[in-house]
C-alpha cells in the first residue's frame, strides 16, 4: 500500500536496518516500508556488510537483487538473525492482550511473511502512525486453495465474516498469489480476541495462511514526521 507518509515510513525502514549485525540471515519483508529497510541494507553492503538476505515474496527479491543484497533460501540457512517486515495495522493498546498483534497481507505475500517472520529470532515490523489501532479491524488476508475459495467462503460467513474475492487490477479476474492460490479478504469488525480468531482460522480446511501475526513481533519502529517511536513486545 503507498497510503501514509513516505518520509514517516523510510525513517521506520532505515531505522529498523540499523540493528542488522555483520554476518546476519536477514529476513526481507514486503511492501513499501520494508522495501525502506532493503534499499538502506543494500547500501550497508555496498560499505562492507556481510549478509543474507531471505525474501518474503517476489516483490522483495526483485528490489533485493537490484539493491545487490545476497540472497539464500529457507532451507539453505541455519536460522534466520531478524526479519524487518511491514504490516497493515498493528493492535496498539499496550493493556489489551492482543498488544503488538498484526493485520498483514494486503500484498497478499502473508504466508511466506509468516514463514520468514517466526522463523526469526528477532521480528521488527517497520511502520508510520497511519498503521495503529486501538482494536485490529482491517480484514484479513486468507491465501487459499483456488478450488478451495467458495468453501473457504461458506465457512467464514459461518463464523461472522465477510469475504471478498481479491480482484486483479491489471487483469481480469482475481488476484493469483506468488504460490499460485487465490486471496480472500475477510471483514470481521472489531476483532477483540485476535489469538482467538488466528486458531479458528487455521483450521478451516483450504486455507493456506491468514494475515493475523499474533505473538510474532518482539519490537516495532513507527516513523513519524519528526523521527521515530519504538515499541518493545
Ligand atoms: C504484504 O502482504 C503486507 O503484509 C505488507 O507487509 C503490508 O502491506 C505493508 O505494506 P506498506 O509498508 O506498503 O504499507
Amino acid at each position: 500500500t503507498e497510503g501514509g507518509s513516505r518520509e514517516a515510513k523510510r525513517r521506520a525502514g532505515e531505522r529498523a536496518a540499523e540493528e542488522i549485525d555483520d554476518g546476519d540471515v536477514v529476513g526481507l519483508g514486503t511492501g513499501s516500508t520494508a522495501a525502506h529497510a532493503i534499499r538502506a541494507i543494500g547500501r550497508a553492503v555496498d560499505d562492507g556488510l556481510t549478509v543474507r538476505g531471505i525474501p518474503t515474496s517476489f516483490q522483495s527479491r526483485q528490489l533485493a537483487l537490484e539493491v545487490g543484497i545476497p540472497l539464500s533460501c529457507l532451507d539453505a540457512v541455519d536460522g534466520i538473525d531478524i526479519a524487518i517486515d511491514g504490516a497493515d495495522q498493528i493492535a496498539d493498546d499496550p493493556d489489551a492482550s492482543g498488544f503488538g498483534a498484526l493485520v498483514k497481507g494486503g500484498g497478499g505475500a502473508q504466508t511466506r511473511e509468516k514463514l520468514v517472520d517466526s522463523a526469526a529470532d528477532r521480528f521488527v515490523v517497520v511502520a508510520d502512525p497511519s498503521k495503529l489501532s486501538e482494536t485490529l479491524e482491517q480484514s484479513v488476508p486468507l491465501e487459499v486453495l483456488p478450488d478451495a475459495h467458495a468453501l473457504v467462503a461458506d465457512e467464514i460467513r459461518r463464523i461472522g465474516g465477510e469475504p471478498t474475492l481479491r480482484d486483479a487490477t491489471h487483469k481480469d479476474g482475481p488476484v493469483v498469489t506468488d504460490n499460485g492460490n487465490l486471496l480472500l479478504d475477510c471483514a470481521f469488525g472489531e476483532i477483540d480476541a485476535p489469538d482467538e480468531l488466528a486458531t479458528r482460522l487455521s483450521s478451516v480446511p483450504g486455507v493456506v495462511e491468514h494475515g493475523l501475526f499474533v505473538g510474532m513481533a518482539d519490537a516495532a519502529y513507527v516513523g513519524t514526521d519528526e523521527g521515530v517511536e519504538m515499541r518493545e513486545y
